[in-house]
């Protein structure tokens, strides 16, 4: 059956990645904001000195004996120094031509406003720098003269601190991604929880066991259990319809079958001539086998019926036992036979006393069955923790060499049968019997001469 269900990947691997693709997505977009934030941060701020420190340079220049004189102040520079000693570069140019400074330090291409500092990113002295550029008017003998300063720094301190910042950034990514593939995997499988939990709970019982599912399921997966258990309703509704026709149909026949048998034998008395004689027994042979055939057909839907809703209670094994090899040993006393019964005192089982007298007398019937006239036949209950064994030797013939196995099988006859009456579903009885009550059921020829040997074994309460 698992052969025909094709299974399309899995719910627990599919939430997995889902979830985790989620969590590595929202880590990925989180590192990247937060490193852009405080790159345009630290930017901002580097900006913010340079033009604060070109201020003051400008603000520092003035016209002195007809001169221009630029007295940089001290604090135009201390507050562009910082712990990774950034180095500073500037240049002052007087109506475009160089004052003092870095000579070499390029200066923008557009002239600076004289309002709006223009700020720019290059590459000085092998080092990036970050550079502000503005320009200042001033009036010398009534003629304007236009200074322009910049003030450049470099940016190995914004790069460090924006490096630690990464780290940072992806140290607490790297954790918010962990916490959020435990978090996914915990949501997983507290998803497929339920449906495991149902399954292994269907799966877990018996063959027979119809039964409605009682566990508590979330709200999805309600629609799913109702048409479980209308499907597992439906089938013990028709399961039990069938058992209860053939019980039906088994009684119906059998009734008329012991008429046409009693008359047949009747007529039996009566006829002399052999070959109507012959067909008479004939006649007689089918229908004990029709009417055996029925019979165990009857057993059989009962013992279906009843380990289906198996009702246990303290049996005492050694009684039971006794009590049928009373009943049978008229029976084998029709074939001279001796049944020996060795018991012992306490033999407690737990168990449908019903149920175990009828697997108990189809093995008793078969030792009888299939043994020669004044044979004997050893019945034996043994204790070994954890089981319960009920033996029966007898000195027929045997199982079969090969196929023994089968006959548990209904309707299966060995071919050592010969002549002999029967319909195939005493074995069949007794393994439902005995697999309902949690034992096993063994097949074996005597070990110490002729004969088979049938061992049931029932769990110790
Ligand atoms: N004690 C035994 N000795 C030898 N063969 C046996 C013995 N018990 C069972 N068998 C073999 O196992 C087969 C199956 O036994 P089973 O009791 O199921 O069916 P049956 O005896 O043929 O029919 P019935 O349903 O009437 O009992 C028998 O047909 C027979 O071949
Ligand atoms: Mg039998």
């Amino acid at each position: 059956m698992n052969d025909a269900l094709k299974a399309t990947g899995s719910i627990r691997r599919r939430l997995t990645v889902q979830l985790l693709s989620g969590a590595a997505i929202l880590t990925i977009i989180l590192v990247f904001i937060v490193r852009s934030f405080s790159q345009q941060l630290a930017e901002q701020s580097q900006d913010n000195i340079l033009n604060a420190s070109l201020t003051a340079i400008l603000d520092a220049s003035s016209i002195q004996q007809g001169e221009v004189t630029v007295d940089i102040p001290y604090s135009a520079f201390s507050m562009l120094s910082n712990l990774s000693n950034d180095r500073v570069f500037y240049r002052i140019d007087q109506d475009g031509a160089f004052l003092t400074g870095y000579a070499d330090l390029p200066t923008p291409k557009l002239r600076a406003a004289a309002d709006t500092p223009t700020f720019m990113t290059g590459t000085y002295q092998d080092v990036e720098i970050r550079m502000v550029t503005a320009t200042r008017l001033l009036a010398l003998e009534g003629r304007p003269i236009e200074l322009q300063a910049s003030i450049a720094q470099s940016r190995n301190g914004q790069a460090q601190t924006l490096a630690e910042i990464s780290n940072m950034v992806m140290l607490f990514g790297s954790g918010f991604f962990v916490m959020s593939a435990i978090i996914a995997l915990l949501a997983a499988q507290s998803t497929v929880g339920p449906l495991q939990r149902l399954a292994a709970s269907v799966s877990r019982r018996g063959p027979h066991d119809l039964r409605p599912v009682t566990a508590t399921v979330p709200e999805e997966m309600v629609p799913l259990v109702q048409s479980l258990n209308q499907f597992i309703q439906r089938l013990d509704t028709s399961l039990t319809r069938s058992e209860d026709f053939i019980a039906e149909a088994a009684h119906r026949v059998r009734t008329p079958l012991a008429t046409v048998r009693a008359q047949a034998e009747i007529t039996l008395r009566r006829v002399d001539k052999d070959e109507n004689r012959a067909a008479l027994k004939e006649m007689i042979r089918a229908i004990d086998d029709s009417s055996r055939a029925a019979g165990q057909l009857l057993d059989h839907a009962m013992v279906t019926f009843r380990t289906d809703h198996l009702e246990r209670s303290r049996i005492d094994l050694a009684a039971l036992v006794r009590e049928c090899v009373d009943r049978l040993q008229a029976v084998a006393a029709l074939k001279d036979m001796a049944l020996t019964y060795a018991e012992i005192d306490t033999a407690q089982i737990s168990g449908d006393a019903i149920l175990i007298q009828n697997a108990v007398r189809n093995l008793l019937d078969n030792a009888i069955k299939y043994s020669p006239m004044e044979s004997h036949i050893s019945i034996e209950l043994t204790v070994e923790a954890p089981w319960l064994t009920l033996s029966i030797y007898d000195q027929g013939l045997g199982f079969p060499k090969t196929g023994a196995e089968r006959l548990t099988e209904r309707f299966e006859r060995g071919d050592n049968v010969g002549g002999i009456v029967g319909s195939g579903l005493g074995l069949t009885i007794v393994d439902e019997v005995i697999h309902a009550h949690g034992g096993n059921l063994t097949i074996s020829n005597n070990p110490n001469g002729v004969g088979a040997c049938v061992s049931i074994s029932f769990p110790l309460p």
